[in-house]
């Protein structure tokens, strides 16, 4: 668990790592590849560990290196069996799918189970390789996939939440090793689905239209080994920008890709945060007052779904009312009652956010339910009064490369320990005689009915 005691401004520089996002399904794709791959900026992480293990379990030799390197080389190419038991621990595993059947013709890997940021069904990446001609059946809880020719169609990718990040990468990756040319409609548009994009024409794919919702693979023999540098963590660049506002810092922030922090950038200059930007490097300066604002977290180039905990923490310190929507992932919203146990005042409307905001907080016990919502939980205890403490902190080691340590650089106070009641911190033993005193005066009124009928129409 993490033991943060809250309320030091963040100054400093540092710098953002490789995408965890890019990386995984570039990962991947190597196992499609015939010899070595070389990755660059490639963030040391629970979940590359992960896929790495279960790229090991599917014929493919993955050493690190010092310095963000990875190096990936398929020394069997007959496994197909992405397991539950690995496959189980990370979502993202299911990125074998497309490779597999590509360039190995069939592939059978386990469903990848139920998660905490909602429902997230595989249908769109069947519904693609289907089209392409691969027989699928699920049946014991695994995807089994069989091709002997994939043939170029024409596909339309998008479902009901917008298009498919991980879906596009199977597709697209599959696509590559059909006859003819495939196009791919409603592909999603993330900076990592190019990346992934430029990974694979670099390795000897023809595929056109990255970045736009219309993808022209013209399939391909066979994709060569290669060398690559990922691009970086837009998500961690904007967990930072967030940890510099809601401290009232200045933070040098450095690796960054402006350009896939457009919509972030934007939305925090009208939160009221400063920002300066030049070449890779950004600099984010919070100030108070903050403003209240009204955000919806959309498909790239909207605001990422996985930056809309952390903005919601922000926007618990701005003096107003703000509404915080997700339409990707539309209940995804678990962080919400954790926040409220550090004194936030934040309610559920739907698949929205309503948060009364500009009380300040308070340090309190926390749980982590998922990556995204560990780093909301993180941001909101630097901002907070006191000490907090944060379990189930595996969460964002899946996703983060050593936060806590970069953070504490900028000149936070956060401690890694055991989860043991030695290391809880006396400020949040309460002792017999406490515990019926408040020490925050709990007699706040009630938000007024103008915020209630706001939410209900924002639901609506
Ligand atoms: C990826 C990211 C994740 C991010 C998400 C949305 C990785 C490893 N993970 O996840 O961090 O939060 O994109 O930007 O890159 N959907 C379907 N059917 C499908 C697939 C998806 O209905 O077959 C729905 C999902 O339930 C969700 C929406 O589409 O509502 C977007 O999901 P998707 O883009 O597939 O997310 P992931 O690729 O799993």
């Amino acid at each position: 668990m993490f033991v943060v005691r809250g309320g030091q401004p963040l100054r400093g520089t540092v710098a953002v790592s490789g995408a965890k996002n890019a990386a995984l399904p570039i990962m991947a794709a190597a196992l499609a590849l015939d010899g070595p791959t070389t990755l660059r900026n490639v963030p040391e992480l629970a979940d590359v560990t992960t896929l790495g293990q279960v790229l090991q379990s599917l014929g493919v030799q993955c050493e690190r290196l010092p310095g963000g390197v990875l190096t990936l080389a398929v020394d069997d190419d007959q496994p197909c069996l992405a397991d539950y038991e690995l496959v189980r621990r990370m979502r993202a595993s299911v990125c074998v799918l497309g490779p597999l059947l590509g360039r190995r013709k069939r592939a059978c890997v386990s469903l990848p189970g139920g998660c905490n940021i909602g429902h997230r069904p595989i249908d769109l990446h069947l519904k693609g390789l289907r089209a392409l001609g691969a027989e699928i059946t699920v049946e014991r809880g695994y995807v089994f996939a069989k091709a002997d020719r994939l043939i170029g169609t024409e596909i339309y990718l998008g479902g009901s939440f917008g298009s498919t990040v991980t879906g596009t990468c199977n597709v697209m990756t599959a696509a590559c090793f059909a006859e003819g040319t495939t196009t791919i409609a409603a592909a999603a548009c993330e900076p990592e689905v190019v990346d992934l994009g430029h990974f694979l024409n670099r390795a000897g794919a023809k595929i056109s239209g990255l970045g736009t919702p219309v993808l022209h693979i013209k399939g391909v023999e066979r994709l060569h080994g290669v060398e690559h540098t990922v691009i970086p963590d837009r998500i961690e660049a904007a967990t930072l920008m967030v940890a510099s506002a809601i401290t009232g810092g200045e933070l040098r922030i450095t690796n960054v890709c402006r350009p896939h922090l457009a919509a972030v950038t934007d939305t925090l200059r009208s939160i009221g945060v400063s920002i300066e930007g030049s070449g890779t490097t950004l600099r984010v300066a919070g100030h108070q007052p903050l403003r209240p604002c009204d955000i919806t977290a959309l498909p790239y180039p909207g605001i990422p779904t996985d930056v809309q905990a952390q903005l919601m923490a922000l926007l618990t310190q701005a003096d107003g009312i703000s509404v915080v929507n997700d339409k990707v992932f539309p209940d995804r919203f678990l962080h919400i009652p954790e926040l409220c146990r550090l004194g936030a005042n934040v309610r559920r409307e739907g698949a929205s956010g309503i948060i009364a905001g500009g009380r300040p907080l308070s340090g309190a016990c926390v749980m982590a339910s998922d990556l995204r919502a560990s780093a909301a939980l993180l941001l909101a205890a630097l901002a907070a009064d006191g000490d907090s403490v944060i379990r189930r902190i595996y969460h964002l080691d899946r996703g983060y490369e050593r936060l806590e340590r970069k953070l504490n650089v900028l000149g936070a106070d956060i401690h890694r320990v055991t989860d043991t009641p030695e290391n809880m911190p006396q400020s949040l033993l309460l002792s017999a005689d406490e515990e019926c005193e408040p020490t925050v005066d709990s007699t706040d009124s009630p938000p007024p009915p103008k915020f209630l009928t706001r939410a209900r129409q924002h639901a609506e």
